[in-house]
């Protein structure tokens, strides 16, 4: 019999992991682990100890790690991105609805982030299920996208005149090459077998073959269905959390609510397959 708990976060979407310790984990618990984050898309754990290098070995268990090409890398561990906001700094990252990497060819498939140092009070994270949004839409918009493919680009994000460069941010790497990828907006998770929404805020620019212009109602009604309360859960950090979410079946955003106090996430992101 396992040992592993896991408990449901809200209807929406997680779940928290009990009785396991990521720093040492039987193959046994692994698959628990495993059945949890398909069954969940998101998935918590609390009261870990992990150092820096076990991080990265919990991670290399699941396949490769893609270095982020943005964000400031740990100084000794180039695996791990670090998600920092200083004291003095007012702009967080992932401070909206967003899936890692999207506007990569073979999207990402999970995210491990683990807290380093806390705000007293806020830094949440919210979480949206989209398979969950995919469900809730009705017949006929369900037979409308499948089969269509949108874009997605680094560029709104880190662009030269980006989210990010117009604040203070500053040591975000700039993308200077407008690239775009191009996904289905509904993929089947190749794990799973569910069928999830897959465009977002912060990285989808359009519709494959319609302008940004025509685009914009769809997107827009998409992004603002995708962030109903229903699919959502909310995660409150503390010392010795850690986050794993499916980067194909849900988003995350940042809550931005700690200013004037130090926030340090490590994030190491796993390589994901072409989606479908
Ligand atoms: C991210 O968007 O990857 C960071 C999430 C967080 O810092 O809570």
């Amino acid at each position: 019999m396992s040992h592993i708990e896991v408990r449901k976060m809200t209807g929406g979407c997680g779940a928290e992991v009990l009785g396991v310790n990521l720093a040492n984990l039987s193959n046994s618990d692994m698959e628990a682990v495993r059945q949890a984050y398909v069954d969940h898309g998101v998935i918590f754990f609390r009261d870990q100890s992990i150092t820096p290098e076990e991080h990265i070995a919990f991670a290399r268990r699941w396949g490769d790690i893609v270095i982020n090409r943005y964000f400031p890398a740990d100084q000794t561990y180039p695996e791990i991105a670090e998600v920092r906001k200083e004291k003095a700094q007012t702009v967080n990252i992932g401070g909206g609805w967003h899936t890692d990497h999207s506007y990569d060819p073979d999207p990402a498939m999970g995210s491990i982030l683990v807290a380093r140092q806390l705000p007293e009070t806020g830094g949440d994270t919210m979480f949206a299920s989209m398979y969950a949004a995919y469900d809730a839409l009705s017949p006929g918009l369900k037979k409308t996208l499948e089969g269509m493919r949108a874009m997605h680009s680094a560029m709104k994000a880190f662009g030269a005149s980006g989210y990010y460069q117009g604040g203070d941010q500053s040591k975000m790497k700039v993308e200077n090459e407008m690239k775009e990828v191009s996904h289905p907006v509904i993929v089947t998770h190749p794990e799973s077998g569910r069928k999830a929404l897959y465009v977002n805020l912060a990285f989808t620019t359009r519709f494959e073959g319609w302008t940004v212009q025509e685009s914009a109602p769809l997107l827009n009604y998409l992004i603002q269905h995708g962030s109903s309360p229903e699919f959502a859960c909310r995660f409150q950090w503390a010392e010795g959390s850690i986050a794993f979410w499916d980067n194909r079946a849900t988003w995350h955003y940042a809550i931005n609510d700690y200013h004037g106090q130090q926030r340090l996430m490590h994030r190491i992101t796993v390589k994901g397959v072409p989606l479908g």
